[in-house]
């Protein structure tokens, strides 16, 4: 409007009477106004992530991390001195789905960040002498391929991250020798050392905001596995009967080429308010990235799984499991819709310090390898190891994988 009048002033040039000059200074002001709000702003951010790195506990002394524990979530119990010139070894005997260098994470990159880093990793095999632990990714085995039994003191660590049912199709898990191995790394709970996925958010620092504003539909679902043993394409259809849910990927009308996952996360965080973290099996403790990635990109997840949720913070999902029935929940989501304030109560674990990373000292992705280091090095654990007469049936058996709800 204002560009616009401004316009046409400047074409009647001729004589410049006190209003064209009126409007000239009206502009002048407004631009000096924006540039100082935006250099600012600049100044603020920089200054912000600047603080944000001195006070980076990773980098910060034991002292430090003992205080950041205490509000930590779940893994870590009890801390102890570690000496810094003791650095365990663990050794990648398995490749780690076909690459032999575990992914490019070998030495101490793949602790770094840890509270307890005082680890390498190597995929020397030579080195298994003079190893602390030593990894068997279990998808990986080959059991004509294994070394002799672990001597004393040493670590065979059966590593796993799929769920049982997801072997069922064509990949396997090879039998090794009895008590072969003496600790089990997995998403389970009650594995020696828990490798679940984490999440890890900015404090949402503007508490007026409004989640839902200018999200115009309702639920996506990125999805490229059709057919899956917790059959949740049978509940996707249900719910479709009374609300859309739109569908990306292979195993529906939509496109968004996995090629370009930032735009596809941009769109979800600008359009949609809910997105289906439905994971391909329900088993026991068995909950991946399709939920974390919901909680990364302000949608809301409504989770079907087998999980243990305490590990995400409350009111932060919705779990199917909640609901009689896929048309309950569709009724739920309808209401949330129509409602700003309830559906912002879902978000409002954003704005807690607290609560925005999974274990609040440990950077995503790493909470494993850390939980591995911090094992390795804790002298209460190594005397509380039972052992495993067959880790791969431990797995198995205790998957416990079931069908999911069906609407
Ligand atoms: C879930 O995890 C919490 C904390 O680790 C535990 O206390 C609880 O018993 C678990 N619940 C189930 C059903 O396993
Ligand atoms: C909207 O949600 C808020 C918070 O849950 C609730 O207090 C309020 O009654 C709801 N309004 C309507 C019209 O349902």
């Amino acid at each position: 409007m204002l560009i616009w009048k401004f316009g046409l002033s400047a074409s009647s040039r001729k004589k410049i009477g006190p209003r064209v000059l009126f409007q000239w200074v009206v502009v002048v002001g407004i631009v000096c106004v924006a540039g100082w709000y935006f250099v600012s702003r600049t100044l603020l951010f920089s200054r912000t992530s600047w603080l944000s790195q001195v006070q980076d506990p990773v980098l910060s002394s034991l002292e430090q991390e003992i205080e950041a524990r205490k509000g930590a979530k779940g893994v870590f119990s009890n801390l102890f001195p570690v000496d810094p010139a003791s650095v365990k070894q663990v050794l990648f005997w398995t490749s780690f789905f076909g690459t032999p260098d575990a992914r490019g994470t070998l030495g101490a990159k793949l602790f770094e960040g840890c509270p307890v880093r005082q680890c390498a990793a190597t995929n020397d095999r030579n080195q298994i002498a003079t190893s602390d632990a030593v990894i068997f990714h279990a998808l990986d085995i080959s059991s004509n391929n294994l070394p002799g039994p672990r001597r004393s003191g040493q670590h065979y660590i059966f590593l796993i991250g799929e769920s049982p049912a997801n072997l069922a199709g064509g990949a396997r898990v090879e039998k090794t020798p009895e008590d072969f191995f003496d600790m089990t790394f997995t998403y389970r709970l009650d594995s020696d050392v828990r490798g679940h996925y984490l999440y890890s958010v900015p404090v949402e620092k503007d508490l007026t905001r409004n989640f839902a504003e200018g999200k115009r539909k309702l639920v996506a679902w990125f999805v490229s596995n059709c057919i899956t043993p917790g059959r949740r394409e049978e509940y996707v259809k249900e719910l479709q009967k009374y609300i859309p849910v739109d569908v990306y990927g292979k195993c529906g009308p939509l496109k968004c080429p996995r090629n370009n996952e930032a735009a596809c996360n941009d769109m979800l965080n600008k359009d949609y308010k809910f997105y289906l973290s439905f994971e391909n099996s329900i088993c026991n403790d068995y909950v991946t990235e399709k939920l974390t990635n919901a909680l990364h990109n302000n949608v809301v997840p409504i989770a079907m799984n087998g999980g243990n949720m305490t590990i995400f913070p409350d009111h932060s999902y919705i779990h199917v499991e909640d609901f009689p029935s896929a048309r309950a929940l569709a009724e739920h989501l309808q209401y949330l819709d129509k409602n700003d304030t309830a559906y912002n109560e879902y978000m409002r674990w954003r704005f807690d310090p607290s609560q925005v990373q999974s274990h609040g000292v440990f950077s995503p992705g790493s909470s494993g390898w850390c939980m591995l280091c911090e094992r390795l090095h804790d002298p209460a654990f190594q005397g509380s190891l039972p052992g495993y007469r067959d880790a791969r049936q431990w797995f198995l058996d205790g998957g416990q994988c079931r069908p999911g709800p069906i609407g």
